[in-house]
C-alpha cells in the first residue's frame, strides 16, 4: 500500500496526539492576582517568569491585565497584534506570541479576553485548537490578571491551578485581598491561595502582613492560605520600570531580583497537579482554554461583576 502526503501527515498528526494523551507534559499554570491595582502584578509575573526560565523552565505568560502598563510595555517590547486577531482569524497564535528576553513566550490577551465570551461554536473549536496545536512545550503558563473581581480575572483563577494573591502592606490592599478571596472561595471554590507580600521594608513585615491577614480569614473564611514570601520595596526595580527592563535582567543582585529568585525556586517545587477534577489532564494548554470559554459561557449568563466595595461588612474589616 502506498501513503499519499496527507496519509503520511495525518498519521503523524495521530500519533503526536496519542503520545500528547498518554504522556501530556506536566504544566503548571499560576494565576497572579490581587484585590487593588497598582501593587506588583505585572512585575511579579515577568519576574517570576525570566527567574524561573533562567532556572530551565519553558514559560509563557498570559497578559491578560486590561490595564495600560502591560507586560509588552514593561519589557519593552512591540505587540501589534493580539488574541482578538486570532479569534477573527486575522492571525495565527503562533503569530501574536512575542519572545521575552529568556525565551519566555508572551501571548498579549488583553483585548480579546472579554470577546472571549462571545465566540460562535467554530470561533471556539479554533481558539481551542490553535492552543492544543501550538508547537511550544511549556513548564509553566503565568497568568498576569487584572486586579479585582471582573469575570475574566474570577475564569482565568478557577482554570489555574494555583493563585497567587499580591498584597501590600497598607490599608486598601489588604482589605482588597480579603474581599477577593472572600468571593472567591464563596461563590467561585477557590479555596487555596499564596500569598506574595511585595513592597515590604524587610522579611518580618512581609510575615507580618501575612499573618494580619491569615487573622481575618481563619475567623471569617474558609479558606488555606500559604505564604509564598517577601519581596521587599526596591529602588532598584522602580528604576527596572523605567528602563523599560525586568528587575532580575537588569539587577540580578539587588534586594528584590534576589526574592524573585528564591521564590520562583519554591514555585518549582510545588507539585504539578495533572489531573483535574474532571478527569482530564489539566496539564494542557487546551483544557485551560477550554474552561475559560465554557467559564466565560457561564459567566455571562449569570452574573454581573462583583464589586470588592460591597462584600466585607463591617466586623470583618482587616487591616
Ligand atoms: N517591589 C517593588 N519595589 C518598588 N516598587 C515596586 C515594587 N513592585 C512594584 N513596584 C512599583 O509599583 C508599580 C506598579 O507595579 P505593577 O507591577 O504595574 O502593578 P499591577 O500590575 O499590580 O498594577 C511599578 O511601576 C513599580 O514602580
Ligand atoms: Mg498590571
Amino acid at each position: 500500500m502506498q501513503l499519499s502526503n496527507m496519509d503520511v501527515f495525518s498519521s503523524t498528526d495521530q500519533a503526536d496526539n496519542l503520545r500528547r494523551i498518554i504522556h501530556p507534559r506536566p504544566l503548571k499554570i499560576i494565576a497572579i492576582s490581587s484585590g487593588k491595582g497598582g501593587v506588583g502584578k505585572t512585575n511579579v509575573s515577568i519576574n517570576l517568569a525570566l527567574a524561573m526560565a533562567k532556572q530551565g523552565k519553558e514559560v509563557m505568560v498570559l497578559d491578560g491585565d486590561l490595564g495600560l502598563a502591560n507586560i509588552d510595555v514593561l519589557l519593552g517590547l512591540t505587540t501589534e497584534y493580539d488574541l482578538s486577531h486570532v479569534i477573527s482569524g486575522e492571525r495565527t497564535l503562533e503569530e501574536i506570541i512575542v519572545d521575552g528576553p529568556e525565551n519566555i513566550k508572551i501571548i498579549p490577551a488583553s483585548s480579546g479576553i472579554n470577546e472571549m465570551a462571545n465566540l460562535t461554536p467554530s470561533q471556539q473549536m479554533g481558539l481551542i485548537n490553535a492552543f492544543s496545536d501550538l508547537g511550544h512545550a511549556i513548564d509553566v503558563l503565568i497568568v498576569d490578571t487584572g486586579a479585582g473581581l471582573s469575570d475574566t480575572v474570577t475564569n482565568f483563577c478557577k482554570a489555574s491551578q494555583d493563585v497567587v494573591v499580591v498584597v501590600h502592606d497598607e490599608p486598601a490592599s489588604i482589605t482588597d485581598a480579603y474581599a477577593f478571596m472572600k468571593v472567591m472561595s464563596r461563590k467561585h471554590n477557590v479555596n487555596r491561595f499564596h500569598v506574595l507580600a511585595n513592597m515590604a521594608n524587610n522579611a518580618s513585615e512581609g510575615s507580618a502582613l501575612f499573618k494580619k491577614l491569615t487573622k481575618a480569614t481563619d475567623r471569617f473564611l474558609d479558606v488555606i492560605l500559604s505564604f509564598l514570601g517577601t519581596v521587599p520595596y526596591d529602588e532598584k526595580l522602580r528604576k527596572s520600570v523605567q528602563h523599560q527592563r525586568a528587575v532580575v535582567e537588569a539587577f540580578p543582585r539587588s534586594p528584590s531580583a534576589l526574592a524573585f529568585k528564591r521564590i520562583s525556586r519554591q514555585i518549582n517545587n510545588w507539585p504539578v497537579d495533572t489531573l483535574s477534577s474532571e478527569g482530564h489532564s489539566s496539564g494542557e494548554l487546551k483544557f485551560f482554554v477550554e474552561r475559560i470559554i465554557q467559564l466565560e459561557m457561564v459567566v455571562t449568563n449569570i452574573t454581573q461583576a462583583t464589586s470588592l466595595n460591597t462584600v466585607i461588612p463591617q466586623q470583618e474589616a482587616c487591616g
